[in-house]
């Protein structure tokens, strides 16, 4: 059985599989691969894009889907997460789509080898169905992607989207250089930077993200207006450099990125949430009909 913890779960095969098939899914609608197919979707941090998303892919694929609302289900009644797995599991799904806190969460029920599990993310670890429609949107302005550097900008130490990514871009070749203020920035080798300003002569991309309050145990900054003056993203940092702009949502408008960018023909953003659809479709084939 085949799980989607994180991206290095898929060989690069596998993954150039996932790139062409998102590809012909984008070009053509398929058919209902996975019509006989059943899905659980079980969030239990809040999502917009990454649940509709998936429930979209698996929809277009002819799956179905159910919904379980953590808000609303036995966990409340002092249920465990992995006695509620179980009885999910006993309904006999093809795979659970699990988003959660905790970084092992995923890798925890995938252990158990009781259905596919889907990390739709967990803690600050994996996104990896983020990144990989991170890397397909990017090949899909670039081509080939090895030798191009990506600048991750904002709250990267609490970012699942910034983990997944460094270890899947560094992985297909491309460079990948942080830069934030010291409290944002993880302890790794990459190269880092407290200014964009330092290094955007030398990036093809930059990855924006927002800083994700809900995660720090006490605020970092008081004003994040202050903060904005140094890491939002406008069009007077950026000036008419050929750089591709991405953001894996929610955007804090004009902290994290300027209005002006946001209608960019450079911002990809909601190019990223049109291929994740594709994206999803793709990995959601591999992981119940290829594997
Ligand atoms: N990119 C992303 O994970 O967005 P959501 O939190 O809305 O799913």
């Amino acid at each position: 059985m085949q799980h989607l913890v994180d991206t290095n779960d898929f060989t690069e095969e596998q993954i150039a599989n996932i790139l062409k098939d998102a590809k012909t899914f984008k070009q053509q609608r398929p058919n209902q691969l996975l019509r006989n197919k059943l899905l659980i979707t079980l969030f239990f941090e809040n999502s917009t894009r990454t649940r509709s998303s998936f429930e979209v892919a698996a929809k277009r694929l002819g799956a179905s889907v159910v919904y379980l609302d953590p808000s609303t289900s036995s966990t409340n009644k002092g249920e465990s997460l992995e006695d509620t797995f179980d009885n999910l599991c006993a309904m006999e799904p093809d795979g659970v789509i699990i988003r959660h806190e905790y970084n092992n969460t995923p890798q925890k029920l995938a252990d158990k080898e009781l259905t596919c599990i889907i990390n739709a993310g967990a803690g600050n670890h994996a996104h990896p169905t983020q990144a990989l429609l991170d890397y397909f949107t990017m090949q899909e302005h670039f081509g080939d992607l090895k030798g191009k550097t990506i600048a991750i900008v904002g709250d990267i130490v609490s970012s699942r989207v910034a983990s997944s990514g460094i270890r899947l871009f560094t992985r297909m070749g491309m460079n990948v250089v942080l830069v934030a203020p010291e409290p944002f920035m993880p302890d790794n080798d990459l190269p880092k930077y407290q200014h964009l300003e330092e290094v955007i002569d030398k990036v093809d991309v930059i990855m924006s993200l927002r800083a994700q309050l809900e995660r720090h145990k006490a605020p970092i900054f008081e004003d994040y207006n202050e903060y904005a003056k140094e890491y939002c993203i406008t069009k007077k940092r950026l000036g008419n450099r050929d750089i591709v702009l991405l953001h894996p949502g929610p955007v804090m408008r004009n902290i994290d990125i300027s209005d002006e960018m946001l209608q960019d023909e450079r911002c990809k953003v909601l190019a990223q949430v049109k291929n994740g659809v594709f994206v999803r479709m793709a990995i959601l084939k591999a992981l119940l009909l290829d594997s």
